[in-house]
């Protein structure tokens, strides 16, 4: 596992918004996981940010998010999928069809996780992904516990996990989603490139940990430590002394 330090979170975000860019240059079929959350967002602002030519062209860019709330209205400004759409979506070429999210008001949960790893899957799977991480170590919604699932599935969150979703909602707790879908550890862990941001102090505990701690179904982003090509990119305040 590589770790990338950088001063703060804007040079974070112009170093991954290079990296993805030069990847799509290099692979125009790029297959790209993507993260929401707060820490992702000023990467979505340097991608914005380029021109066409300075970032190479999403026509034939997939796109698949990590996760989505369960049973939230479909305009609800707090879905992963609004954010997406404002954050990114709306600002590149990519095609509507080439955008692979889950359905978290699906009429039937099981059937749709199976038909996101099957859609993943048959994208030829992530060429890269890029993560956030919960101060709890959580990646997507992989909550820590005594086990982890290995594909995508409907998960309940953690109290840390829904008051860090809270902005969204309003800031009002009780508007949370008590439940998600999240792509599995199996799934992201299949991912070719795996890179993963944090930033702020609140996420030094997490990032130690993920860096140098047991792997445990405990701290779901220690599993990184297993993967080939793992690069975690942190700013000062989130870098473990
Ligand atoms: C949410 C998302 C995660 C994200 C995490 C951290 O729970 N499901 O994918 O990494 O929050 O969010 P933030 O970047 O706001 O700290």
């Amino acid at each position: 596992m590589i770790i990338q330090p950088y001063d703060d979170g804007i040079a974070l975000a112009r170093a991954l918004a290079v990296r993805v860019c030069a990847a799509i240059e290099e692979r125009p079929h790029l297959v790209l996981g993507l993260p929401t959350g707060r820490t992702p967002l000023q990467f979505y602002e340097q991608l914005r940010g380029r021109s066409r030519e300075q970032c190479a062209d999403w026509s034939r860019v997939r796109t698949f998010n990590l996760d989505e709330f369960v049973a939230v209205a479909p305009g609800a400004a707090g879905r992963y999928r609004a954010y997406m759409q404002r954050e990114l979506f709306d600002h590149v070429n990519l095609a509507p069809g080439h955008i692979g999210f889950l359905q978290g008001d699906a009429p039937d949960l099981d059937a749709e996780c199976a038909r996101y790893e099957q859609a993943i899957a048959d994208a030829g799977g992530l060429d890269l992904i890029v993560l956030g991480i919960g101060t709890n170590g959580h990646i997507g919604f992989n909550e820590p516990g005594p086990s982890l699932e290995a594909r995508t599935h409907r998960t309940r969150l953690l109290p840390p996990t829904r008051a860090s979703n809270r902005a969204l909602f309003d800031d009002r707790m009780e508007q949370v989603p008590a439940e998600a879908l999240s792509m599995g550890m199996a799934t992201i862990l299949h991912a070719r490139q795996v890179v993963l941001i944090a930033t702020g102090a609140t996420k030094v505990s997490a990032v130690a940990q993920l860096m140098t701690g047991p792997i445990t179904t405990e701290l779901p982003a220690s599993f990184l430590q297993l993967h080939p090509d793992a690069t975690v990119m942190v700013d000062a305040a989130a870098s473990p002394r």
